[in-house]
């Protein structure tokens, strides 16, 4: 292990390294600069942490040319012993967001990290790197955070209760109003079209204390959801736009105001507007993480008949056993299949946005939601089918979009509630949104023998600490949404224990 000197040193000189290898060929102003409005309002945030290094993020909004940003990361709160120190370019293009990648760290380590721009000093964040093997983990599951709809205090939760990363599966902003209210407050401008309209909603939400405080104290590693550009679209299928070429150029607006706010790889922007959001993280062999994005890829279900839309649910499925629908699309299928077989991990965790069991609804035993993985049975089999030939110790589906808490036993034949279950299913409730109405699912555990818990009356998020021998999971609920100082409280808890798949509840 290298000494203290020693890994300054390493560290002083790949910061030169990244200072002049990086892409300076736009020769930025010096950035000695007053501004009246401060320049980091929109905060910091980290994510993607790996073994020696993680993503920085900030954001300098109303840039008119590409500055410098400096940055600094310290072994301590006081910057007394800095590891890292440098400048990182803030392109006006990416609306002068810094994703900074940070490499040849310790393992296992906490770091602190600021950035300077003129005199302007940002907050403070705090992430670790991964240990080379780790025994615990702590994670936290959430989905659906409406800014009209409640508060963020879940974050603070969160906070207390030391967790390590953040999985957000989507629907981080919302684009537009819902619902009669009450609402807490106002997103104050019309829906969101363009690509300044989608860098205000996003900075809109930054300005929210808990939320700037949450990325400032924790990585996330994020999915999206529709919500993110509009409600219900998949693929470049809109899901109210009426103009197909205005919902593509409005896609594109979202996608791109969504990487430059989020703590992502520089790496996840691809040419053409893709965001590539599907990836896996390790916990040494404690827990892989594999993220899935089931929006931008999406086929049509192969339940609905072409030409007409299901906003509820569909009485009998058009061709049930199609294997041609896909929620993840066939590149991202064939990427999960090689990305699980590739590192064994003790528990693995698959993110994705929805509910992933089968939902027998009262309609009857052939009614199903076409947008949730029931309108892809083959897909579901085929992902179940990659996790088994990788020979999956325990897997474990989270998802969230449902406004409420689940716990599934996954089977592989959901008519055969007394074979075996293959995977554990999770959902996360809404952070901050009104829940949908109870007669949504209608009696789902009677209809269903494979949903072990569902609760539909309370907002909130999923408490995971992973050990080798267990997970033990709180679902948190929110007292009130409308309180600004509202507290969780553990609505249930579960515990999953090694190679015994399916909670004990
Ligand atoms: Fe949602």
């Amino acid at each position: 292990m290298l000494g203290r000197r020693q890994l300054i040193a390493r560290a002083a000189a790949l910061a030169a390294t990244q200072f002049l290898a990086g892409p300076l060929h736009a020769r930025p102003a010096a950035s000695r600069v007053r501004t009246a409005v401060d320049p980091f309002a929109l905060g910091v945030a980290s994510g993607e942490p790996s073994t020696d290094g993680f993503v920085l993020w900030t954001r300098i909004a109303g840039l008119g040319e590409d500055r410098l940003v400096g940055y600094e990361i310290a072994e301590d709160d006081g910057f007394r012993r800095i590891v890292r120190r440098g400048t990182a370019l803030a392109p006006v293009a990416r609306g002068g967001a810094v994703h900074l990648e940070a490499h040849g760290l310790g393992a296992g380590r906490r770091y602190f990290y600021r950035f300077h721009f003129g005199e302007a000093v940002s907050r403070t964040g705090t992430v670790a790197t991964i240990a080379a093997a780790p025994d615990r983990l702590r994670m936290a599951l959430t989905s659906c955070q409406h800014w009209e709809q409640g508060w963020f205090t879940a974050y603070r939760d969160m906070i207390a209760n030391g967790v390590e990363a953040v999985l957000q599966v989507g629907d981080y902003i919302y684009e537009r109003s819902f619902g009669a209210g009450p609402n807490i407050r106002s997103f104050g401008a019309p829906d969101p079209v363009t690509l300044d309209d989608y860098r205000a909603r996003h900075a809109l939400y930054r300005s929210d204390p808990d939320l700037s405080a949450a990325h400032a104290a924790m990585p996330f590693l994020v999915s999206w959801d529709d919500h993110e550009v509009e409600n219900d679209y998949f693929a470049d299928r809109a899901g109210y736009t009426g103009d197909p070429k205005a919902f593509v150029d409005r896609r594109a607006a979202a996608y791109r105001a969504y990487f430059e706010h989020m703590p992502l790889r520089p790496s996840a922007l691809h040419p053409g507007g893709e965001v590539r959001l599907y990836r896996s993280s390790f916990w040494g062999d404690l827990a892989a993480v594999h993220v899935l994005d089931t929006r931008q890829y999406r086929t049509p279900s192969t339940c609905i008949v072409e030409g007409a839309t299901a906003d509820g649910p569909i009485a009998r499925c058009a061709r049930p056993d199609s294997d041609q629908g896909s929620m993840l699309g066939h590149v991202q299928e064939a990427w999960f299949k090689q990305a699980t077989a590739t590192r064994p991990a003790r528990w693995s965790l698959v993110t994705q946005q929805t509910l992933f069991s089968r939902l027998v609804l009262p309609a009857g035993a052939d009614s199903l939601y076409p947008q949730f993985w029931d309108g892809y049975a083959a897909a579901r089999t085929r992902l179940l089918d990659a996790l088994d030939a990788a020979g999956t110790r325990n897997a474990v589906i989270l998802g969230g979009d449902v406004h409420s808490f689940w716990v599934n036993d996954v089977k592989r034949d959901f008519t055969r509630p007394e074979g075996a279950t293959v995977a554990t299913e999770i959902v996360t409730s809404c952070l901050a949104s009104r829940s949908g109405p109870e007669a949504l699912f209608g009696p789902a555990p009677d209809l269903n023998p494979h949903v072990r818990f569902r609760d539909n009356a309370h907002a909130g998020y999923v408490l995971l600490d992973i050990r080798s021998d267990r997970i033990e999971g709180a679902m948190r609920a929110v007292s009130d949404l409308a309180d600004p100082r509202a507290t969780c409280r553990t609505l249930r808890s579960f515990v999953i224990e090694d190679r015994r798949l399916g909670a004990s509840l």
